[in-house]
């Protein structure tokens, strides 16, 4: 079966972006030529689910390049680029996917990246692996395994293994600290600022920024925001997280007493209605919303069209509700993941140590699958290392190491005072 892209002829720009994410993951650089050697994903059938931009195109090429038939499709309507899409289809990669499908064609096309009876996937938010076991349940048996990108996939993993409803293993990628500490931290920081900042050409500095849930994204949104000059307010149902927001310097409040004094409100909580009614007939006019969780649920975007008597695209990617009495709110992106709908999603240096531990993840279950459980698992700390220490070669620094005395101390328990 062929792609489904929306025009071929964008492939030139998808290259070029192409290029420019390539030579800047030293990560991925270093694994290639290893991958292809070492010949273990040879005739293996892959399928990706994950947001279709540059790098994650140069992912699906090298695991193609490696010897797998790949087919990709994309994990959100507005995250694919068609460019990106139209240059990957020129490599033998089978790629479904469109920006803006609707949710037809959205599932249609996950359905189409399936067909083929992968026996490795990739998914980002359990779209993919929901098709599996729903839909194309008769092609779960063919699976090794598979690997999660995203915390709120492996929350829904969680929930399938915790029925027994799961039938095949998944790594919880985004569960290894070269994950989340980089990407879910330092990826979101920078790439939730760059779509808002792009798409609303506004000052940060001096505003009141909201950030709703403080786990590692959340946090660091926050972190950037502090940076940017914004006073940042966090609001969180967890009261240990809400303690760690205290200390980093953040003031702490329920959301409904945020309304009353944000300028711009960023949801990161992975559950729905972070933001609803209540919330929007408290801010400020002006406020502008966005949110940076998987789904587009964060945001409850039926009491904001319930409550605005208009709604008016004001910018690419800005949407004003005029609500009665004159308020104006200004949703970003359409309540999708405003880094990757109105941004190009996490810095390339970030994606090379996410996009690493995939291909760790793979080899893993190339390795394994066999005698792993039908659960959500993690990866052993060695991967962590492993892709950490490629990215410090790539950037020509070196570390210690213990000697073998401190190695002795360490795992000692005689010494004390
Ligand atoms: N680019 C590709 N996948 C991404 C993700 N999950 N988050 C941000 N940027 C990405």
């Amino acid at each position: 079966m062929s792609s489904m892209i929306r025009d071929p002829s964008l492939a030139p720009s998808g290259w070029r972006k192409l290029r420019w994410v390539e030579a800047r993951m030293p990560v991925l650089a270093y694994l290639r030529p290893r991958i292809r050697r070492e010949g273990w994903l040879r005739g293996r059938r892959v399928a990706i689910c994950l947001h279709l931009e540059a790098k994650t195109a140069h992912l699906a090429r090298i695991l193609q390049e490696a010897g797998a038939e790949v087919a990709i499709c994309g994990s959100n309507p507005l995250s694919t680029q068609d460019d990106v899409a139209a240059a990957l289809a020129e490599t033998g990669v089978r790629v479904y996917a469109w920006h803006g499908a609707d949710t037809a064609q959205y599932r249609e096309f996950i359905r189409r990246t399936v067909e083929f009876g992968p026996e490795l996937v990739i998914d980002d938010g359990g779209d993919l692996v929901n098709v599996l076991h729903n839909e194309r349940a008769d092609l779960a048996d063919g699976v090794l395994g598979g690997s999660e990108e995203t915390t709120t996939g492996v929350q829904r993993l969680r929930a399938m293994a915790a029925e027994g409803a799961l039938r095949f293993p998944m790594i919880a990628a985004n569960d290894s600290r070269a994950k989340y500490l980089f990407d879910n931290r330092y990826g979101t920081g920078q790439s939730v600022w760059d779509g808002i900042m792009r798409s609303t050409n506004l000052v940060v500095a001096g505003k009141t920024v909201v950030v709703i849930g403080y786990g590692w994204c959340g946090k660091g949104v926050a972190l950037r925001a502090r940076g940017l000059g914004a006073r940042v307010v966090v609001c969180e149902v967890d009261p240990v997280a809400a303690n760690e927001a205290l200390l980093d310097g953040c003031e702490v409040m329920p959301s409904l007493k945020a309304a009353e004094v944000g300028d711009i409100f960023i949801t990161v909580t992975g559950c729905r209605d972070a933001l609803a009614a209540p919330h929007f007939e408290r801010m400020k006019d002006g406020a502008l919303l966005a949110n940076a969780g998987h789904f587009d649920v964060e945001i409850n975007k039926h009491d904001l069209r319930r409550l605005a008597q208009e709604v008016e695209q004001v910018r690419p990617h800005v949407e004003a509700y005029r609500l009665a009495g004159g308020r104006t709110l200004y949703l970003l992106a359409e309540g999708r993941l405003v880094n990757l709908a109105a941004g190009d999603g996490h810095p390339a240096e970030i994606m090379d140590m996410s996009f690493g531990v995939q291909v760790l993840a793979l080899r893993y279950l190339v390795e394994h699958a066999r005698k792993l459980p039908r659960d959500v698992i993690r990866l052993p700390g060695e991967v962590d290392e492993a892709v950490c220490r490629m990215r410090l070669e790539a950037l020509g620094i070196a570390i210690d190491t213990l000697t073998p005395e401190q190695q002795a101390y360490l795992s000692s328990w005689q010494e004390g005072t």
